[in-house]
């Protein structure tokens, strides 16, 4: 089926606090060990998996910015995607494999399996080249305005959206995203990955346009 907005990129941008960026995972204890790793693969999977495939349109790049290393960002690209099951596991057996790697220097997006690429850096890089790809940038928070047509125009051909894991963004990410619009999703706090399910619902479904 052609969605109505199918030709609209969405990036996803989700900040990993305590996830670490290199060393060894425990796909035994993605809750607890491996720093809410699972938060960040559910959101891989509401980003990319539809019911019989992947949105070639939507993109995810997870910021891995716990350990005692320096940080790294994994990109999933559907639009190449291949060999990535939807279920957890497998998702965190392909970033568990990318931890073990050298981090690419920033400014490089190294592949490592068929659209999945690493780099070094952190949000502000995030932003920085999406901004250099005319991304319209939003940050998911409930202290923002609700959806309407200023702020949500589907008239771009790609749209970013930053959202954070279980904690709440840091002083340093407020002041590095301070410049860019703020939008809520209701009055309720809800899990990144359901953020990300309804951002595609309101862009499929044109609801506001
Ligand atoms: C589980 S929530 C984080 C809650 C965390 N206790 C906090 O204070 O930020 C994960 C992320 O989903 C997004 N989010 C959750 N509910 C939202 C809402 N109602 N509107 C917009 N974004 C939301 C935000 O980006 C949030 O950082």
């Amino acid at each position: 089926m052609t969605l109505e907005c199918d030709w609209v990129k969405r990036k996803f941008a989700i900040i990993g606090h305590k996830a670490p960026s290199s060393g060894n995972l425990s796909l035994n204890d993605l809750t607890g060990l491996s720093g809410r790793m699972d938060v960040l693969v559910r959101a891989i999977n509401a980003a990319l998996f539809i019911s019989h495939g992947i949105r070639k349109n939507s993109q995810i790049i997870l910021h891995l910015m716990g350990g005692n290393e320096r940080p790294r960002r994994v990109m999933f690209d559907g639009n190449t995607l291949t060999g990535v099951r939807s279920d957890e596991r497998s998702i965190a057996g392909h970033i568990k494999s990318l931890l073990k790697l050298r981090l690419p220097p920033i400014g490089h997006w190294e592949e490592v399996s068929t659209g999945v690429f690493h780099s070094s850096g952190g949000i502000l890089e995030t932003v920085t080249e999406w901004e250099n790809d005319d991304v319209n940038i939003s940050i998911l928070d409930i202290d923002g305005r609700n959806l309407n047509n200023n702020n949500f125009n589907l008239n771009n051909r790609s749209m970013g959206f930053i959202l954070s894991d279980d904690s709440p963004f840091t002083i340093n990410e407020i002041s590095i995203l301070s410049k860019f619009k703020k939008i809520k999703l209701g009055d309720t706090w809800l899990q990144g990955h359901s953020c990300i399910t309804i951002v595609h619902h309101i862009i499929d479904s044109n609801i506001i346009s």
